[in-house]
């Protein structure tokens, strides 16, 4: 494991970049999530992502990219609403689903005619990714630089948790990095290959913003209503992005009652085991928090009212909760407002896990 950090190293940058030109592993910071990186052009290092994070070889990766020009050596066609979405929202939080070039990316999409392009907006990623271009590398596969079915990384220390252990023959990955993500979900997903386009995963881009760029009706897929025509994907399934801890979400009234009746059992618990107890459940609301008292067994944190600043410390409010080893995470259900559409979405399927 080796972390570079351009803040200190004034070659970080490029020899991150040569570690892509090379094929190696090097997770990378983006406004949304951090992703574990390999040259998209290159099969076998993208070979070398799923063997890392332990991901079935068939599920698509998304591809970076430092420009809507670039998109062109990934894409054999680019649909007009996709071209209008990259017009609009790159470098940004959306990645356009288009037909793939066929001789190119076969590993990075999963062995699908189509494939995930994103732009991202971070400075870091953008130097990155212009660096690597300059070395001859096209684009850098990325999915969430997480072991599978786990919690997205927003910070690089996250990352070196994830990975920090890799056993013999695994190869070593290397970070990069980038501070917090701002937005703090993975991007919103639209598929352009289809007669109408379709939002595959939510992010901070909501679906208003989507049509109103699109300039027509978008589909949108969720939990609860599966697009039947989506490939299968990791996003999209319906257990992932999940804690260790066994995570459960609840309306407020719910969440308030669901402790009425656990709170004295717990109490109980902490008075024979004089010793400190650890806590059990993690209640991680808007609402509760400020007037329900402390009670033994239980830690409660809040989460953020507003929808952007929610989805930005979803994931290490999660991590950070997971961490203290509790059974159990409560949580609030967000407000059912196109807004929050991302933060309901990995709550889901976290839930679901
Ligand atoms: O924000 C993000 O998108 C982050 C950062 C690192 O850029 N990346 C990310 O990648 O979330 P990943 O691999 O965890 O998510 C990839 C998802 C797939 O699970 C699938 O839902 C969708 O992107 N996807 C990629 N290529 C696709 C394709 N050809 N067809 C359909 N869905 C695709
Ligand atoms: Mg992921």
């Amino acid at each position: 494991m080796r972390l570079l950090d351009p803040a200190t190293q004034p070659d970080a940058i490029e020899l991150a970049a040569q570690r892509l030109a090379d094929g190696g592993l090097l997770a990378l910071p983006t406004e949304t999530v951090y992703g574990l990186g390999a040259r998209a052009d290159d099969d076998a290092a993208v070979a070398r992502i799923f063997t890392a994070k332990g991901r079935p070889s068939n599920h698509p990766l998304i591809v970076h990219v430092a420009n809507a020009e670039a998109a062109w050596q990934f894409a054999s066609a680019v649909p007009l609403v996709a071209q209008q979405l990259m017009d609009r929202f790159w470098p940004g939080p959306l990645t356009v689903i288009v037909p793939r070039a066929p001789n190119v990316g076969a590993a990075s999409a999963g062995g699908q005619d189509t494939i995930g392009l994103r732009c991202p907006d971070h400075p870091v990623a953008l130097k990155l990714l212009q660096a690597a271009a300059r070395l001859g590398v096209p684009g850098v596969a990325a999915p969430s630089a997480n072991r599978f079915g786990r919690i997205s990384p927003t910070r690089a220390e996250h990352v070196i948790d994830e990975f920090k252990d890799q056993g013999d023959g695994l190869d070593e990955v290397w970070v990069l990095q980038g501070g917090f993500c701002d937005v703090g979900i993975e991007s919103t997903i639209v598929d352009c290959t289809r007669a109408h386009p379709v939002i595959l995963r939510p992010g901070r881009l909501t679906r208003d913003e989507i049509e109103a760029a699109a300039g027509e009706p978008v589909g949108l897929s969720t939990p609860e209503a599966p697009d039947a025509d989506a490939p299968r994907a990791s996003g999209t399934l319906l257990a992932h992005y999940a804690p260790r801890a066994k995570l459960r979400v609840m309306g407020d009234t719910q969440l308030s009652s669901a402790l009425d009746l656990i709170e004295p059992e717990l109490a109980a618990k902490a008075m024979t085991n004089k010793s400190a107890v650890k806590p059990g459940i993690a209640v991680y609301s808007r609402s509760l928090w400020a007037h329900r008292p402390a009670s033994p067994g239980v830690v409660q944190r809040a989460m953020p009212a507003d929808a952007i600043s929610a989805a930005h410390h979803l994931f290490s409010d999660l991590r950070e909760l997971d961490a203290l080893g509790v059974d159990l995470i409560w949580v609030e259900q967000p407000p059912v407002d196109p807004v929050w559409d991302g933060v309901r979405d990995r709550l889901a399927r976290a839930a679901a896990a």
